[in-house]
């Protein structure tokens, strides 16, 4: 006799077929793509908040991130790049809602008296972790591995955007993730931008997150894009930047 699929398997079985179809939708991905880079203008990801921090994101990739947490379920969640520690909040936040003792540790290389001070005031500070300094440095790099040593960890990169430090992150960070749980690198949609988009910044097309990603998957098969994940965002800041890792 023919099994008979329950409602969530058809529902997920119908999604799953638009997302794969829509993630072929070359004009529609560039669409998403113009109308970001033109929001980008009015520097749409610092409109944010999370529990009063401001965070600086696109909401569709806050409800990845979400779903990422709740189905891999982290002991603790690193984190590169903390601005006003809105996105160290936001996963304090999704630790405390799955109960459990889940910890985020945040690194950025300059953490300001008042980003600081809302932080470690914020009802959910227990759960924080805060180290200042460069993500690529050695020392700052083996303290996040000695907090994370033993502890199911998904890595998150939003710290600088150049190609050369988010490849040594990779490096450095990739070992702290076990099979079954994510890195997640942020800003990959720079590739996608015009040329020229950040001419204050020493990050471009060419020189970015996504040529880091690409790279570090050569070097690495450890790691494999999410095609779920980067099909169905379309709204995204990290297309090619869900890494789920496959192999211990
Ligand atoms: C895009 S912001 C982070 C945004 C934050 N994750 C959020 O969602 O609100 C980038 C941050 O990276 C930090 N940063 C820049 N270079 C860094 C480095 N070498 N190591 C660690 N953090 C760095 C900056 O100080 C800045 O606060």
């Amino acid at each position: 006799m023919a099994k008979v699929e329950s409602d969530e398997e058809w529902f997920q079985a119908r999604n799953a077929a638009n997302i794969a179809k829509m993630a072929d939708d070359a004009p529609l991905k560039q669409r998403a793509v113009d109308l970001m880079a033109a929001a980008e203008g009015y520097e749409y990801c610092y409109h944010f908040r999370w529990l009063g921090l401001p965070i600086i994101q696109y909401p569709q990739d806050l409800v990845a991130l979400q779903e990422i947490v709740w189905t891999t379920k982290p002991d603790v969640i690193v984190e590169t790049g903390v601005a006003r520690g809105g996105s160290t909040i936001f996963f304090a936040s999704l630790l405390q809602l799955l109960g459990g003792d889940g910890q985020v540790v945040s690194v950025d290389i300059d953490i300001r008296p008042h980003n600081r001070q809302a932080i470690e005031t914020h009802p959910l500070s227990g759960r924080v972790t805060l180290i200042e300094g460069s993500s690529t440095d050695k020392e700052i790099a083996g303290q996040v591995a000695e907090l994370c040593r033993g502890r199911r960890t998904l890595v998150v990169l939003d710290s600088n955007h150049t190609h050369d430090h988010v490849l040594e992150e990779l490096r450095l960070y990739a070992p702290l993730v076990g099979s079954g749980s994510y890195l997640a690198v942020l800003d990959t949609v720079i590739e996608d931008f015009p040329a020229g988009s950040y001419p204050e910044r020493p990050w471009d097309h060419g020189n970015n997150p996504k040529t880091a990603v690409h790279a570090f998957l050569k070097e690495s098969d450890r790691f494999e894009i999410d095609q779920t994940i980067n099909g169905k965002l379309l709204l995204t800041v990290a297309p090619d930047g869900y890494l789920r890792c496959v192999k211990d």
